[in-house]
This record gives C-alpha cells, structure tokens and sequence, in this order.
C-alpha cells in the first residue's frame, strides 16, 4: 500500500515538474490533489488497511501531500517568473521616459492669492456672497433705481423668478453689513456677470475683488492713501497712481483709479483697475431700516468701498493685451506664469 503512495508521489511530482503552463499545472493539481483525485482515492483506501499498518499508512500519504504541495509551490514560482520575463522581453530600457508636467497656478490665481495677502497685512478679513443674487442685495440696497442701465435685461443675465447672476462683488458689501457692526473691513474676490460680447477685453464672467471698510470717521484719505499702498505693494513702489471723479450710484464722491502702465519700448499709459469712493449715506439708510437698529446710522459712521478687476490687475502684471486667455485653458498660454 505505501508503495502505491509513493509511486502515487513520484508520478505527481513528475506531471508537475512536465506542466509548462498555468493551465496544465492546474489541470495537474486537480488531477493529484483535488477532491477526486488520485491522493484523494487513495486515503479512501485507510479503511481496508489493517490497523497496524494504519500509521505507517497516514505518515505515507502526508508525505506525498507535502511533496506534491511543495512541486506545486515550487513550478507555479517558476512558471510567474518565466511569464514576467515574457512580458517586460521586448522592452526598450534605454528609451527616455515621457516627460512629467509640473502643475502650476493659473495666472488669476495668482493674482488673487498676492492680493488677498497684501490687504490682509492691512487688516481686511475674507467676506465671500451668493454667485446667484437678488436684485436686493445686487441693486436696490446699493442706491441704484430701477432705470439704472445696469439694471436692464441687455446687460444683466436674470433667471425666471427674478434672481440673477450677480453684476459686481458691490453684493457683498451688503450681506456684510447684514450680518455685522461696525468696525466693518472686509475684501470679497469672486466671478461677476455681465452681457457682454466676447472681445480683447470683455467676457460675459470675469472677476473682482470688492473692499468695504465702515468705522467712525472713515475719511476719503484713508481710502486713498490705502490704494494706493495696496497697488504699489502690487506693481512696484514707484507705480503712478491717479483718482479721476466718476459716478457710482452706492458711493459719493466716487472715482476711477489709473495707473500708469509702462512697458518698454512703448508710451507709458494710464490703465483703469478699480471703481471706489465713498460709501453713500443711503446705502447706510437702507441697511439701517433692513436691520432694524443704529448700528449702520449715517449719522454717526462713514466709510469707504472700492472694486477693482482682478482680470485687469493680471493683464498689467503680466502685460497681456487679450482678457481671452484667461478662461481658455491652453496650456501653452498658461505655463508661461508657473
Ligand atoms: N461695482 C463697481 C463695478 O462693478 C465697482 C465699484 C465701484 C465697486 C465703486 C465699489 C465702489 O465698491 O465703491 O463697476
């Protein structure tokens, strides 16, 4: 009987050690260990053997099964270690791998982050607003009549219902002052819609970056002399700024900020950046009745509100003549700033 097993043995071990594929090395291991398998059939055959000879019996079919495991064990090795050399054979080693492209900061973002970090140094905190607004929050509480151009269909993208895609970040200025008292000082940069035709210098979305400060005696020089600090700190120390008097239905006076924009080899030129001025005693009259309570009363605080251009403070950065790029994402435009 034992001799049986070892022959048993030597035939599985030899099925194993012929197998040259995953596929007959299974097919053998079914053949010897599965459960209708020659090892199996023969440990059916315990029962007829006499008792004495049982043990030596069992030790005889433990040794086949730990051989055969062990072929088993040492042929599938073998054969993963022949089917990894099939697959890398071929391979070029000595080809150059593709390069990795390093991400970098879209130009906007860059702009922004530099921004934000200047005017936080100042003291102004994060504010942030709805994208989608009320012609609350984005017109009326900023004194501006329902006649306002600004206000009409051709300009402005309404939803049905009356909401609309907010014109400025000036929105924020008023959910602010919902929802805080004075000392009030806050910057909110963020995407604003119009109805404009695409072209070198419109998009129907660009972005903004709004400041409001309200205290008691806030004074148009502190507004200036804050601007200007901030672009100089922006584009250098030696960047002309100049106020022009403009109109804003939510600030008196109000002005247009320039500065002069030098690039070599052409005549220096005075570019627009932001819209600014003083906040206008209504707006604080419209918060106050809104409100309920003193804290916004025109009589006892001022302050002072701007808008600039995020898109144009890049465009000036960098010298860019065309808005376009900013939204395409072409690579080739963007690696330039990373
Ligand atoms: N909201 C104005 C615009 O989009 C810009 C602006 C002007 C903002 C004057 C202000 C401001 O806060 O005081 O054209």
């Amino acid at each position: 009987m034992t001799d049986n097993i070892q022959s048993i043995q030597n035939e599985a071990v030899a099925g194993i050690n012929a197998a040259n594929d995953e596929r007959s090395l299974e097919e053998a291991r079914v053949a010897f260990l599965g459960k209708k398998g020659t090892l199996a059939s023969a440990s059916a055959g315990m029962k007829d053997v006499a008792k004495e000879d049982k043990p030596a019996f069992g030790a005889a079919l433990n040794k086949a099964r730990n051989a055969i495991t062990q072929a088993l064990e040492t042929k599938t090795k073998e054969l993963q270690i022949l089917a990894d050399k099939k697959s890398v054979a071929g391979i070029d080693l000595t080809l150059p791998p593709r390069e990795l492209a390093a991400g970098g900061l879209h130009p906007l973002t860059i702009i922004k982050d530099r921004a934000i970090q200047i005017l936080r140094r100042m003291g102004f905190a994060l504010a942030d607003g709805p994208e989608i607004e009320t012609e609350y929050h984005c017109f009326d509480a900023l004194n501006t009549p329902h006649d306002h151009p600004a206000r009409n269909e051709k300009d402005t993208f309404y939803f049905d219902g009356g909401k609309l895609l907010r014109t400025h970040t000036s929105s924020v200025q008023i959910r602010t002052m919902e929802n805080n008292t004075p000392p009030v000082r806050i910057i909110a940069p963020g995407s604003a819609y119009r109805r404009d035709d695409v072209d070198a210098t419109h998009l129907p979305v660009f972005n903004q970056l709004e400041g409001l400060y309200v205290d008691q005696d806030v004074k148009l020089g502190d507004l200036k002399g804050t601007l200007e600090y901030f672009l100089q700190a922006m584009f250098g120390d030696d960047t002309e700024v100049r106020f022009r008097p403009h109109f804003f239905p939510f600030t008196e006076p109000s002005f247009e900020i320039d500065v002069k924009l030098k690039i070599d080899g052409q005549e220096p030129k005075w570019i627009e950046v932001a819209g600014c001025g003083m906040v206008d005693p209504a707006v604080f009259s419209s918060i106050s009745s809104q409100r309920g309570d003193q804290a916004f009363n025109p009589e006892s605080i001022t302050g002072y509100a701007f808008g600039m251009g995020l898109d144009r403070l890049a465009m000036i950065q960098w010298g860019i003549k065309d808005i376009r790029p900013l939204i395409e994402n072409d690579t080739r435009f963007l690696q330039q700033f990373s």
